[in-house]
């Protein structure tokens, strides 16, 4: 595995693989790696010859009381597990490298609809962030394929939309969320919880599964399995911000008839923001 740290030296490579006919698939990441990130990688490969991988922490993506500084850097193991997964090429650029002027100065992408409610409302500017950064990544890059995973449902609506309006030339591809034995989702912030809040935090995904199983038993009273989510996490010790349950790929407030649905839920355990989605298919 190859690692740059600046553009020119990414693009030249990429270009070398294109000329060979190669094709590229890519994996933009934060960094501070696991299974969830890895499998992204491993799909990466099944469909192109060169996966690239960035790790960048995107500071235009963080809120001023968010965790930005804190946010795990930990490029050493990162490396030998990209290495593992016999990753091609890491591109792990400075902030100067992708913001030279400053990101709050920097020209940027807004994604109507999909990057209100939900996440977007409580994280003012944190789609803007992520779809300017991906955006930017997407035209260092140039790949055939880029893959995100399903666990950030949002973040892939809000891509998929920015795709298709802005006609990059890419396949955006979905990877199913991994999740511990417990059913807790794999995220670089469940480092954050201590041994209480790490065995409390699956009820998040229990909450989720719950309401699946009330719209597959028939139940179409959305607002009131919406309020049965929200009183499960708070009984439980979670802050819950919210849960709720709309159309898969519009993220429109479900409504009856609706057939593709995913419930999204985001809640706090102690000081970590911990969020999680779960899709269901209905035959009406
Ligand atoms: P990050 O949180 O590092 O996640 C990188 C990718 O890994 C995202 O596509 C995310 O959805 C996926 N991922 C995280 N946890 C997962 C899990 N348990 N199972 C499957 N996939 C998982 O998301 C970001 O970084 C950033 O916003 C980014 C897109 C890189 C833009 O800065």
């Amino acid at each position: 595995m190859r690692t740059v740290n600046l553009i020119a030296d990414l693009r030249q490579q990429v270009k070398a693989w294109r000329q060979q006919g190669q094709k590229i698939a890519f994996v933009p990441t934060m960094g501070n790696l696991h299974a969830g990130h890895l499998a992204l990688v491993e799909q990466a490969r099944q469909h192109a010859d060169k996966v690239v991988v960035s790790i960048f922490v995107n500071p235009m993506q963080f809120g001023p009381d968010e965790d930005f500084d804190s946010y795990p850097r930990t490029l050493a193991v990162d490396s030998e597990k990209l290495e593992q997964v016999a990753t091609d090429l890491l591109f792990v650029p400075p902030v100067a490298e992708i913001y030279p002027r400053g990101h709050g100065v920097a020209s940027q992408v807004d994604v109507p609809e999909v990057s209100e409610g939900l996440c977007g409302a409580s994280r003012p500017g944190h789609f803007t962030g992520v779809a300017t950064v991906v955006a930017k990544l997407l035209n260092m890059v140039q790949p055939d394929y880029a893959l995100f995973g399903e666990k950030d449902y949002q973040q892939l609506q809000v891509i998929r939309r920015m795709v298709a309006d802005l006609c990059f030339p890419v396949e955006i591809i979905s990877v199913p969320t991994l999740r511990e034995a417990d059913g807790l989702a794999l995220s670089s912030r469940n480092g954050y919880l201590n041994v209480a809040e790490r065995e409390l935090a699956p009820k998040l995904y229990q909450a989720l599964q719950t309401a699946v199983q009330g719209l597959v038993q028939g139940r179409r009273d959305y607002a009131a399995l919406e309020q049965e989510g929200l009183d499960f996490l708070e009984t439980a010790g979670f802050v819950p911000e919210y849960f709720s349950i709309r159309q898969a790929a519009s993220l429109k407030l479900a409504e009856p008839g609706m057939t593709e649905l995913v419930i999204l839920a985001a809640a706090k355990l102690g000081k970590t923001r911990l969020i999680d989605n779960l899709a269901c298919s209905l035959v009406e």
